[in-house]
């Protein structure tokens, strides 16, 4: 039996600045509706790899595929929430979750604006501006805004960074329902983070970048089952075992390059 197409496929990525090479020899196949997590030390060009995958920029070699079409350039098909949460200062919460269906010329037919300002816990704060809320607060209208397109590919780059550890469960339990829940819409996800337990939490698979340049060093299943929660996923068995896993492979290929 042959494998679905992937939603998304990268074939032999390397990606450079000039001279210098900032990912080399990416290969990752991930299926519709799944959740990747990917860790690796700072520099080693996760967020230029996140980039790429969105079409905003060239590849020095290989291919990044979405349902076996070569991405070219930005899609509405794919949106992406940046590590710093670029909301417009000069906009409200709403018009800021607003913002991509307006530059696609979409109107909000089916109230997603309004059922996004609910599940975030945003409602109340519709007409504020994003200096009127906190950190947290302003990640969840970043999140919000990337969902209300209801795009094919969510692209996160450490989404939950800037926020402190209770909003952090929060937030990553407002994810997982959103994942659960996407049913319909059945959102496949590329994750980035330094946190391992993050990883083991959100991730179906995982995957270790080295030092710059950039390469895959390890690529795995979470062995942990779905629902898994803030609270409980340390519990299972299996839990010691990835977290070493990652962590080695993580220091094993820290060797400055
Ligand atoms: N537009 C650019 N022009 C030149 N060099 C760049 C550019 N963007 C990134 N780089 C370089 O590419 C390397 C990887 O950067 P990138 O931001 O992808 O790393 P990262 O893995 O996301 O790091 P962090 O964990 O700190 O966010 C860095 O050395 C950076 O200086
Ligand atoms: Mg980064």
């Amino acid at each position: 039996m042959s494998l679905p197409t992937p939603k998304i496929l990268l074939e032999h990525v390397a990606i450079a600045f000039g001279k210098r090479p900032v990912v080399q020899d990416i290969s990752l196949a991930l299926q519709e509706h799944d959740l990747l997590c990917i860790v690796g030390p700072s520099g080693c060009g996760k967020t230029t790899l996140l980039r790429a995958m969105a079409g905003l920029i060239p590849l020095r070699h290989g291919r990044i595929l979405l349902d076996g079409a070569v991405i070219t350039r930005p899609t509405p098909r794919i949106a992406m929430i940046f590590q710093h949460f670029g909301l417009f200062p000069w906009k409200t919460v709403r018009a800021n979750i607003e913002y991509g269906l307006s530059v696609q010329g979409r109107r909000d037919e089916e109230g997603i604006v309004t059922r996004l300002l609910e599940v975030m816990g945003l409602f109340e704060y519709a007409q504020c501006y994003p200096y009127e809320l906190s950190g947290g607060m302003q990640q969840r209208v970043g999140i919000a805004r990337a969902l209300a397109v209801q795009p094919e590919m969510l692209l996160l780059d450490e989404p939950f960074s800037a926020v402190d550890a209770i909003t952090r469960e929060m937030l990553q339990g407002e994810l997982i329902s959103l994942w659960e829940d996407s049913q319909r819409h059945r959102t496949t996800g590329v994750l980035v983070t330094h946190d391992l337990d993050e990883a083991i939490l959100l991730g179906d698979r995982i995957v270790v970048l080295s030092n710059r340049p950039g390469r895959v060093c390890l690529d795995f299943k979470v062995p942990i089952p779905r629902p898994r929660t803030p609270g409980d996923f340390r519990f299972h068995p299996a839990y010691p075992q990835v977290r070493r896993q990652i962590w080695e492979a993580l220091h094993n290929n820290h060797a400055p390059d």
